[in-house]
C-alpha cells in the first residue's frame, strides 16, 4: 500500500484574504491604485452579521490573480500583528515595470522599501490599514492581467506571487509543508524559507520566517492582518484525499467543505497558526452568478442572508463604485 502522500495534490494560490479597514479605502486601494479588477462583490458567508467580502484579479477574477478583502473597520474589530500568521503578500508584475510602480505608488503617496529576496527585487509598502505589501519582479509570468484598468496591461500585476508566514518554531511547518500540503523546500535566503508547489515560480511560494520574540497575531476577523491563504487543487477527489491526508496525519480539526459560491473549500489551522484552505473552482467559477460583461458590477447577496437582503444593504457601510 502506497502511504505517500499524495503528489501534486495543491497546486498554486487560489486566493488570498485580508481584513481590511474602510470597505471604500479597500475599494480605491485595490481597483485605483493596484488597478486590479472588482470580481466580485458580496459578503462572507458565514456569521450573524454581515462583513463586505470584496474580490479583486484579472478579466474573469481567475485562480492564482484573486486577492480578496473583509473590511472589518465597520464592526470596530482590529487585528493585531505578530507572529503565527502569514504577514505579508506578495503580488507579481513584470520586470520591465517596476519603475513604473516604484514612482505610481510614490505618487499615490506610499512610503516605498526596496529590498532583494531569492533574487527577485521587490517593492514594499503598505495598504493603507497596515497590511504588508509587495510587488515582486518577475520575467515571464505567463498569467493574463486585468485588461481595462487604470494601469496598462504591459505593466499591470499578473497575480499573486507568494505569502510570508511568520512562525516561531520552523520545525512544525516544515513537516506541514512536506506531509500535508505537498510542497517541496526550495532554498533559504537569510531569514527566509522557501517552499514551493510542482515546479515552483510565480503563484506557487510560501515563505517561511522564524521569528520567536514577536507576540501571536490574532487568527479572527478584525482590521490590519492578512487572514488566509487559499490554494488551489484540481476537484473533490484530490480535496478529500488532502482533507483524509490532513487528518491521517491528525489535523483532526480539518474543516468539512463549506460551499463558497464560487469554490468550495476546507480550512486547516496550520502549525504555526496561518489558517491555509484547499479550494476547488467551481466550473464557471466568479462567473457562477454574473456573465462576464457584469462580472463585479452589483452586490450579491450570500446565501446565508438571502431571507435579509433588505436589513443587511442598510446595515453594510456605503461603497461608491
Ligand atoms: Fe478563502
Amino acid at each position: 500500500m502506497n502511504q505517500d502522500s499524495p503528489q501534486n495534490t495543491i497546486q498554486r494560490h487560489h486566493h488570498i484574504t485580508l481584513c481590511t479597514g474602510g470597505a471604500q479605502e479597500d475599494y480605491d486601494f485595490h481597483t485605483k491604485v493596484l488597478s486590479l479588477k472588482s470580481v466580485k462583490k458580496t459578503a462572507l458567508y458565514d456569521g450573524n452579521y454581515p462583513i463586505y467580502h470584496l474580490y479583486y484579479g484579472n478579466d474573469l477574477g481567475q485562480e492564482s490573480t484573486l486577492v480578496t478583502s473583509f473590511p472589518m473597520r465597520q464592526s470596530g474589530r482590529k487585528g493585531r500583528k505578530g507572529t503565527g500568521q502569514t504577514t505579508a503578500l506578495t503580488l507579481s508584475i513584470p520586470v520591465s515595470a517596476i519603475a513604473f510602480w516604484r514612482k505610481r505608488l510614490a505618487d499615490h503617496g506610499f512610503a516605498l522599501g526596496e529590498t532583494e529576496r531569492f533574487g527577485e527585487r521587490i517593492l514594499q509598502f503598505q495598504h493603507p490599514c497596515g497590511i504588508d505589501y509587495e510587488l515582486a519582479a518577475i520575467a515571464d509570468d505567463a498569467r493574463k492581467p486585468y485588461s481595462n484598468g487604470e494601469v496598462p496591461p504591459e505593466l499591470a500585476i499578473r497575480g499573486t506571487h507568494g505569502i510570508t508566514v511568520s512562525v516561531r518554531d520552523l520545525e512544525a511547518s516544515e513537516e506541514f509543508m512536506g506531509l500535508a500540503w505537498n510542497a517541496r523546500r526550495l532554498t533559504t535566503d537569510g531569514k527566509y524559507l522557501r517552499y514551493v508547489f510542482g515546479e515552483g515560480g510565480t503563484g506557487r511560494i510560501v515563505d517561511f520566517v522564524a521569528e520567536t520574540r514577536l507576540p501571536p497575531a490574532t487568527w479572527t476577523f478584525g482590521e490590519g492582518i492578512v487572514h488566509h491563504c487559499a490554494f488551489q487543487v484540481k476537484d473533490y477527489d484530490v480535496q478529500d484525499a488532502v482533507k483524509a491526508n490532513l487528518e491521517g496525519l491528525g489535523y483532526t480539526d480539518t474543516s468539512e467543505r463549506k460551499d463558497r459560491g464560487y469554490f468550495d473549500s476546507i480550512y486547516v489551522r496550520t502549525p504555526s497558526g496561518a489558517l491555509f484552505e484547499a479550494t476547488v473552482s467551481k466550473p464557471k467559477g466568479m462567473l457562477t452568478d454574473e456573465g462576464f460583461d457584469e462580472l463585479g458590477t452589483s452586490f450579491k447577496v450570500p446565501p446565508v442572508f438571502a431571507n435579509r437582503t433588505k436589513e443587511i444593504m442598510e446595515y453594510l457601510e456605503p461603497l461608491k463604485y
